[in-house]
């Protein structure tokens, strides 16, 4: 007990450290519709409302000129139609760069480039093109020296896990794994980009409404849900579905891998039976998305990883087909009034500010006074030693396994085999899952087999590290 309430206190403190770094909030502006402003006025109103990130889902030329000069970075991208053709060919690739985006920037400020669009689940499988046509992109890219300035991603749809509760058991379809996660993963790494995630706890709450707490999906006051393989706890769904794709990510060892939401948000109208839709909820839940972006939380699983979101959408799309909720997850109708009024910058998060200061009301759980706050940086993980021997090996093969450690120190010959007892190569490795974890809540404890120090361990030469 002793030991959660430390790492409880740890994760408190981590908080506040890391609220100083804000996430980014930015917004889809799709166009699926026949009665939107002109992208000049759609520009203007972007400025004014103070978002300074927009993701658009072509290269449409007026819209990328509107763009230009405006302090706006753009998302691009190319559309599944393409990803055949991009894949077959790089002087396909070659030419669609430099009609699309060598004509735009740097006057219109492209950051990234979307290739394709919830791939998998494209109704003409378009799956097998999808990591060829990134690679053609880069390839272009690196020809015109843009590949450090433009980063290539995918966005995913959360239908490509196979589990996601608890969140800690998140993985990905097995199917999908070896022919298109993984190349697409290392991809990512090679390239310094980041995963897309599309996530939307509205459908997880519309589809299970019963056993789902509308407060959990909204961001309100709630008792929270722990999460039994690692004993974190989740305040909001939304958190939980990311950390979801983090643990699936760990699973196959892309820990350094990145997410960036490239779509979420909430209807703020529906059909009957679409259970959550409505305006209040929708300001709710995008509001509070908002403030929890902009003050800095990352998710349980990262807590010091800011988050970046693109909220969808700015306006309500009349053309989209569907029940009645896919044409009413705007922010703004098309005559630029407000759906509902949220904050979107950190000036209007605390101008709006009712809640309570950074670190307080983020949930109930007991606060032990017992470590000062300078110490909060410096603690470790071992293990204890009043555990059988099964339960903590067992933790240790987890913590090697699945758990990502970096056990390699602990093995024949290297610097930390010695003392060559179960205790010590143990407390080696929950320490490194402990700092890869970024010293989260419930990150050690191991089913009780581990406790949080302050004191660096001691076992023979062996230096336990405290970050990575
Ligand atoms: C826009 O992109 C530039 C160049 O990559 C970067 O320096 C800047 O911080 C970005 N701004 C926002 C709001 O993301
Ligand atoms: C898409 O193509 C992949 C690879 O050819 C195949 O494994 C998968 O079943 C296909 N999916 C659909 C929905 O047709
Ligand atoms: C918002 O409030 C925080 C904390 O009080 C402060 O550090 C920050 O400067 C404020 N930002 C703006 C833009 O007002
Ligand atoms: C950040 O915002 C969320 C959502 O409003 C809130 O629950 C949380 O307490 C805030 N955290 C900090 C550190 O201010």
């Amino acid at each position: 007990m002793a030991s959660l309430a430390f790492s409880f206190f740890f994760f408190f403190l981590s908080l506040i450290a890391s609220s100083s770094e804000a996430g980014s909030v930015g917004i889809n502006y799709g166009r699926v519709a026949n009665n939107l402003p002109t992208p000049t006025k759609v520009v203007e109103l972007l400025k004014s409302q103070g978002i300074n990130r927009v993701k658009l889902y072509d290269t449409d030329a007026t819209v990328l000129t509107a763009l230009a000069n405006s302090g706006i970075n753009v998302t691009v991208a190319m559309p599944n139609e393409l990803l055949s053709a991009a894949a077959a060919d790089q002087s396909f690739t070659d030419t669609w760069l430099q009609a699309n985006i060598i004509k735009y920037y740097p006057s219109t400020q492209i950051e990234a480039i979307a290739v394709g669009n919830e791939v998998f689940v494209d109704p003409q499988n378009t799956t097998n093109y999808l990591v060829p046509a990134m690679k053609n992109v880069h390839a272009s890219l690196v020809k015109q020296n843009l590949d450090n300035a433009i980063k290539i991603s995918s966005p995913i749809a959360l239908s490509a896990l196979q589990s996601s509760y608890p969140t800690s058991s998140g993985s990905f379809k097995p199917e999908l794994i070896e022919p298109v996660i993984k190349p697409m993963l290392e991809f990512l790494r090679q390239t310094g980009s980041y995963l897309m995630v599309n996530a939307y706890p509205f459908f997880a709450y519309a589809a299970n409404s019963d056993t789902i707490s509308l407060d959990y999906a909204l961001f309100k006051e709630n008792p929270g849900v722990i999460d039994s393989g690692n004993g974190l706890k989740y305040n909001n769904l939304f958190d939980a579905q990311i950390d979801a794709v983090n643990a699936a990510m760990s699973a196959l060892q892309y820990d350094d891998v990145k997410v960036t939401v490239s779509e979420t948000g909430w209807p703020s109208l529906g059909d009957n039976n679409e259970i959550g839709a409505g305006g209040d909820n929708a300001a709710s839940y995008n509001g509070n998305l908002v403030r929890h972006v902009l003050n800095g939380s990352g998710t349980p699983l990262r807590p010091r990883d800011p988050l970046n979101v693109f909220l969808f959408a700015l306006f309500n799309e009349n053309q989209k087909t569907g029940p009645t909720s896919e044409r009413n997850y705007g922010l703004f109708y098309p005559s630029e009034e407000k759906v509902y009024d949220i904050p979107l910058t950190v000036a209007q998060v605390n101008k709006s500010s009712l809640s309570p200061p950074s670190g307080t009301g983020r949930s109930q759980v007991p606060v032990t006074g017992d470590v000062s706050p300078s110490n909060a940086g410096v603690t470790w993980c071992v293990a204890s030693g009043d555990t059988s021997e099964e339960k903590v090996q067992h933790a240790l093969d987890y913590a090697c396994g699945e758990g990502g450690a970096d056990c390699a120190p602990i093995q024949p010959g290297a610097m930390c085999y010695n003392p060559n007892t179960l205790e010590a190569h143990a407390s080696y490795a929950f320490n490194s899952y402990y700092q890869k974890k970024s010293r989260g809540v419930g990150t050690c404890d191991f089913g009780g087999a581990a406790y949080v120090v302050t004191q660096a361990p001691r076992y023979g030469k062996c230096e336990f590290p405290t970050g990575y």
